[in-house]
């Protein structure tokens, strides 16, 4: 069997997620869900980050050690991600020694080749973004480029990784392999990054201790970005099972991490002899009104809040249908109701709702053998099948909004078909009996390939859509790509609604 293992960032436990960190997730698990559905051997991690200096300090300000204060907060993802539908398979908390161990070895590993020295390092660290940065790449008000945040000077004896010794290895190994830093944007970001020089990188501190400690050098702890990408290998390593996951199929990142994951993590995998990822995905933010959306920022939409009020499903559907993946996005509440109201409760709500509500009146809820029908059918089975070979297209190229977009464009041509053919109106003529099979038949028949088809995106409406037409729940892809697979004297189920309308306030 194909294998496929895809990964998402793991997230800092010092606040709450919020609705961007489930963005990135959620396309990590539509991507997995739909590799499955294709027949794949799926790996799907994600996971926390727990060491550094800002949780240590957090921790202490609240008289807990750090375990105790981020222990609740990672029990609040795992929640938070059961909520949305996650399917991951793995968990990975960074704190777990089977984590500390892999990232001890892999530091001797490296220190072994030669790449691992000691030396002084005085430079500029973010605290908040677990980042040092150099004069040069400080905001115009000398902060951290990222956050915005005051940087700290700090000099103390520590570790570095030869990371300037790889810049040329890196470079030709982004230029020979396009696809491994998409979209083309960031690729190019990167390569102009190394072209303008690596630095060696220090990985350890001594001026706190919340991380894992250097091997043989126990004053020192490793720096948390070269322990935090180990994460990825963590659960494959030592495991025969699972080796064969590695290399990772895609990382998904946000865009403002994709460097320490296109070159960092690449060279330390290359200084400890290991096989590279196939591919970086740099996916955009989410944003709102007032920009990216953060706690200092105060304008963060908060997912279980919002889950219990529209239901994980309608926000999955929203955050893949909207955002563009590489692109940044919009959140808003207004467009959310809106597509939930077209698109979900009028576009696919009703077609579920007509077609199982007109087999149960006009038929006793049976499907009767269709026949070929008319040149309307025809081309109505057709572009069924179409749908199907163009959402594979799609989805294998990672083009989730494109493939969204598609399933809809068939689904209003489902609803249309209903209209042309009027059923309500072949139901009154019994020389039409088979005309109204067929449409009936045929209606049945697409709502199981949409079915299988959103099964990636809103797994909880697939399985109503099945549990309603009365089909196996476990789908497949080939299934959706032939028509016609639906038995005669199939009896379908009652209709229940799908998504309620949702009422607009003024
Ligand atoms: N702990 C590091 C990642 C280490 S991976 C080896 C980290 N954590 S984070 O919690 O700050 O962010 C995790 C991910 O959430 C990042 O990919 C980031 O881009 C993403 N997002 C945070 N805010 C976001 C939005 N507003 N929109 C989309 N994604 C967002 O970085």
């Amino acid at each position: 069997m194909k294998t496929f293992y895809i990964t998402t960032p793991i997230y800092y436990p010092s606040a709450n997620l919020h609705i961007g960190h489930a963005y990135c997730t959620t396309i990590a698990d539509a991507i997995a869900r739909y590799k499955r559905l294709a027949g794949y051997e799926v790996f799907f991690l994600t996971g926390s980050d727990e060491h550094g200096q800002k949780i240590q300090r957090t921790a202490q300000a609240e008289n807990k050690t750090p375990l105790e204060y981020v222990d609740p907060i990672v029990e609040n993802f795992k929640e938070l991600w059961k909520k949305f539908y996650i399917s991951n398979d793995d968990f990975i908390r960074t704190s777990e020694p089977r984590h500390e161990k892999v990232v001890q070895e892999i530091f001797k590993r490296i220190q072994d080749n030669g790449d691992i020295y000691k030396g002084e390092y005085t430079g500029l660290y973010c605290t908040p973004c677990e980042s040092y940065w150099t004069e040069l790449q400080l905001d115009e008000n000398g902060c951290c480029p990222d956050c915005h945040r005051p940087v700290e000077k700090v000099s103390e004896e520590a570790y570095f990784f030869k990371l300037s010794k790889y810049a040329d290895k890196l470079l030709q190994h982004i230029e020979e392999h396009p696809e491994f830093i998409v979209p083309t944007s960031r690729r190019n970001e990167m390569i102009n990054f190394i072209k303008s020089g690596l630095e060696d990188l220090c990985i350890s501190r001594t001026s706190f201790d919340w991380g894992i400690p250097v091997p043989g050098d126990e004053r020192h702890v490793i720096y948390v970005w070269f322990d935090a990408v180990i994460n990825y290998i963590t659960p494959l390593i030592h495991n025969p099972d699972m080796k064969k996951f590695w290399p990772a199929d895609i990382h998904l990142v946000g865009k403002e991490i994709v460097r320490f994951h296109t070159i960092i993590w690449p060279a330390m995998l290359m200084a400890a002899n290991l096989p590279l990822p196939k591919q970086i995905y740099g996916h955009g933010w989410l944003v709102t009104d007032s920009g990216k959306m953060s706690k200092s920022k105060g304008n963060v939409v908060d997912p279980v809040a919002l889950v219990e009020e529209f239901g994980a499903d309608a926000i999955r559907y929203f955050l893949l249908r909207e955002i563009t993946l590489g692109l940044d996005g919009n959140f808003n509440r207004d467009a959310l109701i809106q597509r939930i109201n077209s698109d979900l409760a009028n576009d696919l709500g009703n077609l579920l709702h007509r077609t199982l509500n007109m087999i149960g009146k006009f038929q006793k809820k049976i499907l009767i053998a269709s026949t070929e029908g008319t040149d309307l059918d025809k081309s109505f089975r057709l572009e069924a099948l179409d749908t199907a070979a163009e959402y594979r297209r799609l989805m294998d190229n990672v083009q989730l909004s494109d493939a969204v977009k598609v399933v809809w464009k068939f689904i209003g041509r489902a609803n249309k078909y209903i209209d042309e053919t009027t059923p309500w109106k072949l139901a009154k003529d019994e020389t039409k009996r088979q005309e109204l099979a067929n449409v009936l038949y045929n209606l049945a028949e697409s709502l199981r390939i949409v079915g299988i088809l959103i099964s990636p995106f809103m797994p909880a409406t697939a399985e109503k859509i099945f549990e309603q037409l009365k089909v196996s729940s476990e789908p497949k892809l080939d299934d959706a790509e032939v028509f016609g697979l639906l038995e005669a004297n199939h009896e379908v189920g009652k209709p229940e609604q799908l998504f309620p309308r949702i009422l607009i306030e003024d």
